[in-house]
C-alpha cells in the first residue's frame, strides 16, 4: 500500500520535472513501460494467493490509473506551455506603424534623357532609336569615316568576335543614316519631302574607362534636314535647348571649330555658367556641324536640294553638370546610397 502511494508520488514528481514531451516519455516508461515500476507490480501478482491477488490487483490498477491521469495532465500542460511560447514568439503588434514600401525613382541619367526628349519634342522633334549592335557600314562608312580613321581601330571599338563588320556602335550617329533612309522610304516620292527633325538617344560603347570615361555611356544625336537649314538654325536650336536644360538664361554657349568626318563645317559646343562652382569655366558638351553631303547621299537624300545640321551630345556629362557629380562611374555602379539621392 505504502509502496503504491509513494510510487504515485514519485510519478507525480517525475512528471512535473519533465520539461518537454521527450523527457515526459522517458519518465512514463519508468512507471508504465514494459519493465516499469507499475508493470513490475502487476507481474508480481502471480506470486500471491488468489484472494490477496484480487485486492492487490485492484489497488495496483487504481495506482496505474492515477499515474496515467497524472501523465495525461502533464502532457496537456506541456502542450499548452509550448503553444503559449509559440504565440508569444510570433506575436504581432498590429498597432505598430507599417514599414512602408520603399519608393523607387528614375536614374539621374534617365531623368536627363526624359528632359532632353521633352525639350526637343516641344520644338517639333521626334525621338528615334537604332541598334546598339551595328554594322561597320552604318557606324563608319556611311558617315564618311575613312578606312584608316583611328576610331575604327581595335583599341577604340568593341568588335564582335569572328566578324569584322559587326561592332558595338561607338556613337549614335549611325542612327542618322538609318533615319534618313526610313524617312526617304516613307516620304521620298513627294514633291516636298517633309523635314527630318529627330533626336536619337541611346547607349554607345568604346574601349575606355576612367573617372570621366566608361566603356558604355550615353549619347543623344540630333538631326534636322530640310530645304534651307543652316548653321544659324543649329546655333539657335542648341543655344535655346541648353539654356532651358540648365534653367539658366545667362548660360554662355560657344561653337569652337573642330573636325568630324560626317559634318562640314564642324564644331564643338562648349558651355560656361555665370554662377556657382563652375563659374567661368568652358566645358565641352557636344559635337555638331552641317551634315556632310556624302552622309546625306548615303541616306538617300539629294545634297543639292537639302541641307541639315547634326549634333551629338553626352547626356551623362550634362547630368554631371546639372547635379554637380564629378565621377561618371557613379552612374553605372548601381550603388543605392548614390542613386537614392535622386528619388
Ligand atoms: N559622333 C560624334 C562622337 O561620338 C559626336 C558628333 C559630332 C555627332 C558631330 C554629330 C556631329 O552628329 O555633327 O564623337
Amino acid at each position: 500500500m505504502n509502496d503504491l502511494d509513494s510510487l504515485v508520488q514519485q510519478a507525480r514528481a517525475d512528471f512535473a520535472a519533465a520539461a518537454d514531451s521527450t523527457a515526459l516519455d522517458v519518465a512514463k516508461s519508468r512507471f508504465l513501460g514494459k519493465s516499469g515500476a507499475v508493470t513490475q507490480q502487476l507481474k508480481s501478482l502471480g506470486q500471491l494467493a488468489a484472494d490477496e491477488r484480487r485486492t492487490a490487483g485492484a489497488r495496483i490498477n487504481a495506482a496505474k490509473s492515477e499515474i496515467e491521469a497524472l501523465l495525461e495532465a502533464r502532457r496537456e500542460a506541456l502542450r499548452d506551455a509550448l503553444l503559449a511560447a509559440q504565440l508569444a514568439a510570433e506575436s504581432l503588434d498590429v498597432t505598430l506603424p507599417g514599414r512602408g514600401a520603399d519608393k523607387g525613382g528614375l536614374h539621374p541619367v534617365s531623368r536627363t534623357l526624359e528632359r532632353i526628349e521633352t525639350l526637343f519634342r516641344s520644338i517639333g522633334f521626334d525621338v528615334a532609336d537604332g541598334p546598339e549592335i551595328e554594322s561597320d557600314f552604318f557606324n563608319f562608312t556611311a558617315l564618311n569615316t575613312p578606312e584608316n580613321h583611328p576610331a575604327r581601330s581595335m583599341h577604340d571599338t568593341f568588335y564582335l568576335e569572328g566578324d569584322d563588320d559587326v561592332l558595338l556602335r561607338t556613337h549614335t550617329s549611325p542612327v542618322q543614316v538609318r533615319t534618313m533612309r526610313a524617312h526617304v522610304a516613307a516620304y521620298g516620292d513627294r514633291a516636298h519631302m517633309p523635314e527630318i527633325r529627330v533626336i536619337m538617344p541611346g547607349r554607345v560603347y568604346r574601349v575606355d574607362s576612367d573617372a570621366t570615361h566608361s566603356p558604355m555611356f550615353h549619347q543623344v544625336e540630333g538631326l534636322w534636314v530640310g530645304e534651307n537649314i543652316s548653321f544659324a538654325d543649329l546655333k539657335g536650336v542648341i543655344g535655346d535647348f541648353l539654356r532651358k536644360f540648365f534653367e539658366s538664361d545667362d548660360l554662355q554657349v560657344r561653337f569652337r571649330p573642330s573636325f568630324f568626318p560626317f559634318t562640314e563645317p564642324s564644331a564643338e559646343i562648349d558651355v560656361a555658367f555665370m554662377h556657382g562652382e563652375m563659374k567661368g569655366r568652358w566645358l565641352e558638351i557636344a559635337g555638331c556641324g552641317m551634315v556632310h553631303p556624302n552622309v546625306l547621299r548615303h541616306g538617300g537624300i539629294d545634297p543639292e536640294r537639302y541641307t541639315g545640321f547634326a549634333f551629338g551630345m553626352g547626356p551623362d556629362r550634362l547630368t554631371m553638370l546639372r547635379y554637380g557629380i564629378n565621377d561618371l562611374r557613379l552612374f553605372f555602379e548601381g550603388d543605392l546610397r548614390f542613386l537614392s539621392q535622386f528619388r
